[in-house]
């Protein structure tokens, strides 16, 4: 059987930090990395829509060679996984996998917090999903999970604002929002794949002593333990160190923005899902 790069897939850029972190970790296998900027941000669809474009694109992603495909998008994977996995995946192909970001986030969160009380700030998409708290109810019962919608924090950092001095109300108003629910919350989760583009203002207002949970290297650690158990996925993945860059969008858009997110040159291609 022919082997094949590792997919990432984000409805924009956000999933770039997730990449960031797993070729961190895991630098020798080959990615490809799609992001549906023609259709961003995800975060207010509908469960209807997010699951259909994100079928889309683990589609694509398989038929260019991918055998395992990351949804590097909270909104994806709170909205689509679990119907791609159980629904998808045995027709379209059963040896494939795909996985998300949310199970290796709340893995580690029942170990930071002290409290046992614990904020998400997600899209309104993930926290009307209710994936976190369901997800962490079944890990640690004893937590209590607090969501705070965020539906300015995407934009912004799609538009490049993320470092404005316009940033600072939302990013404070939303923080002081989730802290005035629940004052005794000492981790909060950021449960976007965008986030932790804000978090120079996302420190700069969130107190001390609340400790901020970026799911980036968690993700990339769950990855390679992953790999490490199922040795029958990992011998179909190339292993040439390459990424490649695919968007919805005009690819010369995206590959400015990008090389800024990644900290590195890109190159990227456009494509159409349907
Ligand atoms: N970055 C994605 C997430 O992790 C989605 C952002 C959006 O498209 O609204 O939720």
């Amino acid at each position: 059987m022919q082997g094949g790069p590792i997919g990432v897939f984000d409805s924009g850029y956000g999933g770039l930090t997730v990449l960031r972190e797993i070729r961190r970790t895991l630098p020798q296998y080959d990615y490809l990395y799609l992001g549906d900027n023609a259709r961003a941000p995800y975060g207010t669809r509908s469960f209807d829509v997010v699951y259909e474009f994100t079928l889309q694109a683990v589609r694509h992603l398989f038929e260019r060679g991918c055998h395992l495909v990351i949804l590097a998008c909270n909104t994806a994977s709170a909205k689509a996984l679990r119907s791609i996995q159980q629904n998808d995946l045995p027709r379209l192909d059963p040896e494939r996998r795909v996985l998300g970001v949310i199970r290796p986030t709340v893995e580690v969160v029942g170990e930071m917090s002290k409290s046992r009380h614990v904020g998400i700030m997600a899209t309104e998409g993930t926290i009307r999903s209710h994936t976190y708290e369901l997800e962490l109810a079944k890990l640690c019962p004893d937590i209590q999970v607090t969501g705070e919608a965020c539906p300015m924090w995407v934009p912004l950092v799609e538009n490049e604002e993320y470092d404005s001095p316009g940033a600072d109300y939302f990013v404070r108003q939303r923080i002081e929002n989730l802290l005035r629910r629940d004052p005794l919350i000492d981790s909060v989760i950021l449960g976007c794949t965008h986030y932790p583009l804000l978090l120079g203002k996302i420190r700069q207002f969130m107190p001390q002593g609340v400790r901020i949970i970026e799911q980036g290297s968690y993700v990339a650690e769950s990855l390679r333990s992953y790999l490490a158990r199922h040795p029958e996925m990992e011998r179909r993945l190339t292993k040439g160190g390459s990424a490649h860059f695919l968007t919805t969008e005009q690819a010369e858009a995206f590959r400015s923005k990008a090389t800024v997110f990644m900290g590195q040159q890109i190159e990227a291609e456009r494509v159409f899902l349907e």
